[in-house]
């Protein structure tokens, strides 16, 4: 099959088209607006592969979506703003790229008649004190970052209903691993950490997230894309729980750093509690999430440790503009 995967060269992306090629004939084109977070670095290893293409375009741009589309049997939509910060302190981008980018990669697979794959997210459901969120759960969206999504997906919804295009919805949860853009809370600590720098910990530290190893949720995009039931969603988690503050002193551990770091700082607004996934239906399709979260977070650990040629650009350039904003210059040293 010959994938048309949009985003490719973000965290997920890289990971499931690494994965893909790997794993499968497939031939692999890239389409991807390459935002801050979107790194042609990423995909360095699988550049001189014969299967794989890249083209530098945005999903909302028509042109650039039907010529990367040509003679693909299948769209996997990962391109998207995903920073829920960004989109507290500038909504623009999300609100374009998931309502606009998204209608204009429905309307192209509508007209070449190919399936489409959405990958979602378990923030459209909002948070939860106790249990889990099933597919059929409300979407109930706390910021900027979710509801957009969230609207993606009633987009994607209505053109399996209104005109028979076989659409897909994999919701995760958060993942982590190699190639996460250091704004994210375990790369962001995990570089800080190696370089001593302070820790900021959102409120109190004791929000949950269900973690899950990137790895593992490209193969459950597979499975969705390979055996899922056209029309359907599927919430994709991962195999642990734990608070925020468990995780950073883990990080602390594994990088040799001190726990005087620390620094609870100023909550994010509208910051949901607990995030959790049933997910019991992309499971009966035969997936589950191999990766345990101790062992994930070693695995971790150790790519930034040994990839220090993949991050240091980033900490070096605008990244850091965007980290004195977002944290203040007192964090900086
Ligand atoms: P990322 O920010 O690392 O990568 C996003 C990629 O999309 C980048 O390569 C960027 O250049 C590209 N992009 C952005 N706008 C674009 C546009 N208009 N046109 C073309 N390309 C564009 O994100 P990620 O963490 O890899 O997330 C990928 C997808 O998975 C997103 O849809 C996100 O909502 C979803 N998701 C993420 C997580 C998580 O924990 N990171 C969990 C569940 C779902
Ligand atoms: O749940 C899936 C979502 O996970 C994805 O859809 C999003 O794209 C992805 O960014 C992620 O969203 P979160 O908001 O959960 O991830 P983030 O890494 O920003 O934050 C994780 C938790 O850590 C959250 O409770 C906020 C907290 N945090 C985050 C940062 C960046 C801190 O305490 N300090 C920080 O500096």
């Amino acid at each position: 099959m010959k994938l048309l995967v949009c985003g490719g060269a973000g965290f997920i992306g890289s990971n499931f088209v690494r994965q893909r090629l790997a794993s499968s004939d497939d031939e692999i084109v890239v389409l991807d607006k390459l935002t801050y977070a979107g790194r042609r670095e990423s995909l360095r290893d699988l550049e001189a592969d014969a299967r794989f293409a890249f083209v530098h375009g945005a999903i909302e741009d028509p042109e650039a979506v039907d010529h990367a589309l040509a003679g693909a049997g299948a769209i996997v939509n990962f391109a998207a703003e995903t920073h829920v910060d960004r989109s507290i302190a500038e909504p623009d981008a999300f609100v374009r790229t998931h309502a606009l980018g998204t209608y204009v990669l429905l309307e192209a697979a509508r007209k070449q008649g190919v399936r489409y794959l959405q990958v979602s997210t378990d923030e459209v459901y909002g948070s939860i004190e106790a249990g889990s969120f099933t597919e059929s759960s409300p979407l109930e969206p706390s910021s900027p970052y979710s509801a957009t999504k969230a609207g993606a997906d009633l987009l994607v919804a209505s053109y399996q209903r209104t005109f028979a295009l076989e659409t897909l919805i994999c919701r995760g949860s958060n993942n982590y691993g190699p190639y996460q853009y250091p704004e994210k809370l375990i790369p962001l600590m995990i570089l800080n950490a190696f370089h001593g720098d302070r820790l900021p910990v959102y409120g109190d530290g004791a929000n949950v997230r269900n973690w899950l190893f990137v790895e593992d949720f490209a193969s459950g995009i597979s499975h969705v894309l390979e055996h899922g039931v056209p029309g359907e969603t599927y919430n994709v988690g991962g195999p642990d729980e734990s608070d925020n503050l468990t995780v950073v002193r883990r990080i602390i551990e594994l990088s040799g750093a001190d726990e005087s770091l620390i620094e609870f700082v100023t909550d994010r607004p509208g910051h949901d509690r607990r995030y959790s996934l049933a997910s019991e239906k992309v499971a009966a399709l035969g997936w589950r999430a191999g990766t345990r979260f101790e062992q994930g977070i070693e695995r971790t650990v150790a790519w930034y440790r040994e990839n220090e040629w993949w991050w240091a650009p980033i900490r070096s350039g605008a990244y850091r503009e965007y980290y004195e904003r977002q944290y203040g210059t007192a964090l900086a040293e």
